[in-house]
């Protein structure tokens, strides 16, 4: 479903074509399988033992679409090919040399995070993009210790992130995220890391509480934005029905507040999960297609991101300490899938390119890395008995600046 999703994509003269009528009647399939739907969704709903008790989501799994505008370097010619019956003639040795497979490429999914005496490339007051409920430094957090931490994948090194690395690569580019706050999270993260080395320019902002800007970088004339989608279609979102929010997602109709622009894209960091554990009704055609946590439309909302407790561990998890939950485990497995699919279907030889920013284990093991109370300077000033804590998003600086570590090298591994 994906890939027929993904085969209304065309390219002409290099450019990202998308028929409209088709990626709307196909959106749905792709956001199905993304957000993986089939597990979280009932309809009608089953018996109450049935439901799908869907813990808190620590993380999500980020889809990279990189449509590249420069072509894809030419490769080499073969090797002139022998007459017929040469091939007896090879010496099997240097036949294996010729062929030699190059080195798979890291993983960088899987490994263990590692003390490391290096300090962040920013600070809570070096740069200006940090959300107040994320600066964690500026909040007094007294430990430091979750900053000195280094994410080690299994069997390959994963470089430190180089902001001059990554503004090279988006000289005359748009990058752009989209998403819920995440990968908001995300963007204003790498927007810290890159201007470390360059001083961004906010050129444009729109929408209430920052959820739609745009940057650039002068030096490089490089692009970076947000936009606020957290289902990647049209919704309204968390919408009252007696008294209880809830939302309507329309799978047919396109999100315009970014596909409006997708054109003028030339990477897109699509990161959402969350919003789909809240209670929500799924509209196709008019219809009523599916629905989650119906039952829960008509008492208290659950799915919120403050309500599910506190973290106030301060080291990471070991490798294996603390495995992936259902819901981490499917949603991870849902995206790389359709990756796959996506990479071997439309993404074959047309220049378009399809990657999991599987940052799903490496996040789980660090529940020190989130702001808990420290959302707001002195949280417990005055407080009464319950603090609210955030256990979703992250700190900045913090884990969250490996997933553009990851980010900048699944950009340049092509
Ligand atoms: C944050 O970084 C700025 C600029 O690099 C530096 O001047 C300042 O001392 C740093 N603040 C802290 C608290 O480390
Ligand atoms: C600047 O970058 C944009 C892409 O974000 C590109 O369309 C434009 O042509 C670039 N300008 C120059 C002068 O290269
Ligand atoms: C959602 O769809 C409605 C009806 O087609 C349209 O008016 C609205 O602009 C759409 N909203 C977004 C954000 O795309
Ligand atoms: C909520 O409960 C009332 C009374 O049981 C019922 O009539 C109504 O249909 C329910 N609403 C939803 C959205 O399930």
């Amino acid at each position: 479903m994906v890939t027929n999703f993904l085969q209304k994509f065309q390219l002409q003269n290099n450019q990202l074509v998308l028929p409209k009528k088709q990626l709307v009647t196909y959106a749905l399939y792709a956001l199905l399988a993304l957000a993986l739907l089939h597990h979280l969704l009932f309809y009608p709903a089953p018996a109450p033992e049935k439901a799908v008790v869907v813990p808190r989501v620590q993380d999500d799994v980020a889809t990279v679409v990189s449509s590249q505008v420069d072509a894809p370097e030419q490769l080499p010619p073969p090797p002139p090919v022998g007459q017929k019956g040469d091939e007896v003639l090879v010496n099997p040795q240097a036949e294996a040399e010729v062929s030699a497979p190059p080195p798979p490429p890291c993983d960088f999914s899987d490994g263990e995070w590692v003390p490391d005496a290096r300090p962040p490339l920013y600070n809570g007051t070096s740069c200006g993009t940090i959300k107040d409920g994320q600066n964690c430094m500026a909040h007094g957090r007294p430990d430091t210790s979750y900053l000195y931490w280094r994410w080690h994948p299994k069997g390959c090194d994963l470089p430190p992130f180089s902001p001059d690395a990554l503004l090279r690569w988006l000289r005359n580019k748009h990058l752009a995220f989209v998403g819920d706050s995440l990968a908001r999270n995300q963007a204003e993260s790498l927007m810290c890391l890159l201007a470390s080395r360059s001083p961004p320019e906010l050129v444009h902002r729109d929408g209430e509480e920052n959820k739609r800007r745009r940057w650039v970088f002068r030096s490089h004339n490089a692009t970076v934005s947000v936009f606020w989608s957290p289902f990647l279609v049209n919704a309204t979102e968390k919408a009252e029905r007696a008294g209880v929010r809830h939302n309507n997602v329309f799978l047919d109709a396109f999100d315009e507040r970014w596909m409006a622009r997708v054109r003028e894209i030339d990477a897109v960091v699509l990161a959402v999960g969350h919003w789909f554990l809240i209670p929500g009704v799924y509209h196709d055609g008019g219809v009523v297609v599916a629905c989650h946590d119906c039952a829960d439309l008509n008492r208290t909302e659950t799915g919120d991101w403050d309500k599910s407790g506190a973290c106030p561990k301060k080291r990471p998890y070991r490798s294996g300490e603390k495995e992936l939950g259902y819901t981490e485990t499917e949603m991870r497995k849902t995206v790389v899938e359709a990756v796959a699919q996506a990479n071997a279907g439309v993404g074959a030889g047309s220049g378009l390119r399809f990657a999991a920013l599987d940052v799903t284990t490496l996040a789980n093991l660090r529940p020190d890395g989130h702001p808990g109370p420290y959302m707001h300077k002195d949280p417990f000033a005055g407080a009464g008995d319950r603090v609210q804590n955030d256990c979703v998003h992250w700190c900045m600086p913090g884990p969250v600046d490996t997933f553009n570590e990851i980010l900048l090298q699944t950009i340049l591994l092509r």
